[in-house]
């Protein structure tokens, strides 16, 4: 079998597309743009590339995006002050601060303090405890882009055996959630699991975010099955790959996600979609 390629640069469009329209709505009936906040601290190269591409998505969507850039030295009192600081600004409704944060900064105490109201993240214990509870508010925005991805190409996962591969507080658990709230059964491996192979080997969909280059290989793939690679990993020669052996698992995949163009440009369109939805709801409570 030769996969279907899921684009997730074309279906991330469509969700900025859509995200603009209702902006341009919002903005039609007296209400303000949406406004996100986006912190970083010190000066992480791959964290940068990540945080202009979120600036820019903004202007595309007509979101006001304001930098926040802090330097290494930014101890976690003075960061903390900073989203206390953007927690009290009414013209702020999204707060983004880019992870990992300099080692000196514990970032729970930095994601406990977001007001869970303004946490386009979806990192906060609050709103990973709503989605726990098959409740969501504010999703994170790489497993929700996912979960876009896969009702675009019409799969449903209900019944399904399905396997996240990595088990990280930013993809792979809220991704295990996501799942289980659409009625998959659901496996999660990670680095202390024995035998990953026989794991991967059974995934009906395999959702791989490991961050480790060419962890899955092809031929672990099972026929016709279903492969969303959130890894982005940087080759010596400065291209970008995914966790998964493409050109193999594309053998025998029914559907399989590019790297780069798959995922990722969905996390961006997800965090436009959730500033736009917490903009909405700040106001709108607001009007009565
Ligand atoms: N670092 C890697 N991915 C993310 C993300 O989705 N949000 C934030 N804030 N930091 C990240």
């Amino acid at each position: 079998m030769a996969a279907r390629i899921i684009d997730g640069k074309s279906i991330a469009q469509d969700v900025r597309t859509e995200v603009r329209k209702a902006i341009d709505g919002m903005v039609g009936r007296g209400l303000r743009r949406p406004g996100l906040a986006v912190v970083m601290v010190g000066d992480n190269p791959a964290s940068q590339v990540y945080v202009r591409n979120k600036r820019r998505a903004c202007e595309d969507c007509g979101i006001v995006s304001v930098a926040h850039d802090l330097p290494q030295s930014t101890s976690e009192m003075e960061l903390l002050a900073k989203v206390d600081e953007l927690n009290a600004d009414d013209a702020v409704d999204g707060i983004l601060v880019q992870l990992p944060l300099p080692d000196h900064i514990r970032e729970s105490s930095v994601v406990e303090r977001i007001d869970p109201r303004k946490d386009v993240d979806g990192f906060h214990p609050y709103n990973v405890g709503r989605l726990a509870e098959r409740n969501p508010l504010i999703r994170p925005c790489t497993p929700y882009g996912v979960v876009r991805m896969l009702d675009h190409i019409g799969v449903s996962v209900k019944g399904k055996h399905c396997v996240v591969v990595g088990a990280s507080n930013i993809v792979g658990r809220p991704m295990s959630l996501e799942l289980l709230l659409m009625g998959a059964t659901t496996t999660v491996t990670h680095r202390f699991t024995r035998d990953l192979e026989s794991h991967v080997r059974m995934a009906e969909v395999l959702i791989v975010a490991a961050g480790k280059p060419g962890l899955v290989p092809g031929e672990w793939v099972r026929e016709g099955a279903v492969v969303v690679d959130i890894g982005i990993n940087r080759r010596e020669d400065g291209s970008l790959c995914g966790d998964v052996q493409f050109e193999s698992a594309a053998q025998r995949a029914a559907w399989i996600t590019p790297v780069p163009g798959g995922v990722g440009p969905m996390t961006v369109a997800m965090l436009m979609k959730n500033t736009l939805e917490a903009s909405f709801r700040r106001q709108e409570s607001r009007a009565d």
